[in-house]
């Protein structure tokens, strides 16, 4: 099983829409696919139309007191399959804290389920914490949103040298341009900008488009009710991209 976590500090750059659709596009090439939602927000459970159907779960799967196996629900896709958020991730820092060796313990959960599917995607909250710390272990690929601006670059920056300082060699980092609006100067120079040192960035960019927002009246990934916009075709060649990159980086395994 390969795992991508699409992770970023920063809040409302993509990340849920990136793991929901890529997910997406990875269970209709065939691959058995889990998506494991990490944020209290559970956004990307409500685009999968999955609740959590234990009180805690999240806290209990981290602790080892319940299976990764009994909580994963099905959707009404094929090969795809959620670990649902509950609200009780939002103390998943106070449980990995007082858990013994914290930093492997998603890799642990993540590993119970290692055989049953080919790609893990771990939709992340926005933080820099234990549990950040813990997704930079149990991910093979850390995908990373990035909206072209100043600021969000130097976001960029802070979570290239946490993942320098804190992450397991080995880790591929590969970061995108998301929500990209084409017609703004500003998004215009940084993406001509590109590259920072450590990290190159995806050719594949993902477009500001209002379709993608409709993702949360739908209920559902892009590409089962806007297949051919730019948008869905944009996640299609991000997700290509990616598989090649990865393909190249980490050997088929
Ligand atoms: N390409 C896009 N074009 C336009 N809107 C988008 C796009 N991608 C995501 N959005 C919208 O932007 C908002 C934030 O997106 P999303 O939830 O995916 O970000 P996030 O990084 O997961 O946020 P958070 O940090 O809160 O988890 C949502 O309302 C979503 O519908
Ligand atoms: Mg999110």
């Amino acid at each position: 099983m390969r795992t991508f976590a699409v992770y970023n500090l920063k809040g409302g750059v993509g990340k849920t829409a990136t793991a929901v659709n890529l997910a997406f596009l990875s269970s209709l090439g065939g691959a058995r696919t889990l998506v494991w939602d990490l944020d209290p927000q559970g956004a990307a459970s409500f685009y999968f139309r999955v609740t959590a159907a234990v009180k805690g779960a999240g806290k209990k799967l981290v602790k080892g007191s319940l299976d990764a196996a009994g909580l994963v629900q099905s959707t009404e896709h094929a090969h795809l399959d959620v670990l649902p958020a509950d609200f009780s991730a939002r103390n998943l820092d106070l449980t990995l804290d007082a858990a013994k060796d914290p930093e492997r313990r998603l890799a642990r959960v993540l590993a119970e389920v290692a055989d049953d599917y080919d790609h893990a995607f771990l939709d992340c909250p926005p933080s820099v914490s234990l549990v950040s710390e813990a997704v930079l272990y149990a991910a093979d690929v850390l995908l990373v949103p990035v909206i072209p601006t100043p600021l969000a670059m130097r976001a960029l920056e802070q979570v290239l040298d946490f993942a320098a300082r804190k992450g397991p060699a080995g880790l591929v980092i590969l970061p995108f341009f998301c929500l990209v609006d084409l017609r703004r100067k500003l998004h215009r120079e940084v993406v001509a900008l590109k590259d920072l040192p450590g990290a190159r960035f995806l050719k594949s960019a993902i477009p500001y488009a209002s379709i993608v927002e409709q993702m949360g009246t739908h209920l559902a990934p892009l590409a089962t009710y806007a297949p051919s916009s730019p948008a869905a075709e944009a996640y299609v060649a991000l997700w290509r991209e990616v598989v090649r990159r990865t393909g190249r980086a980490l050997g088929r395994r």
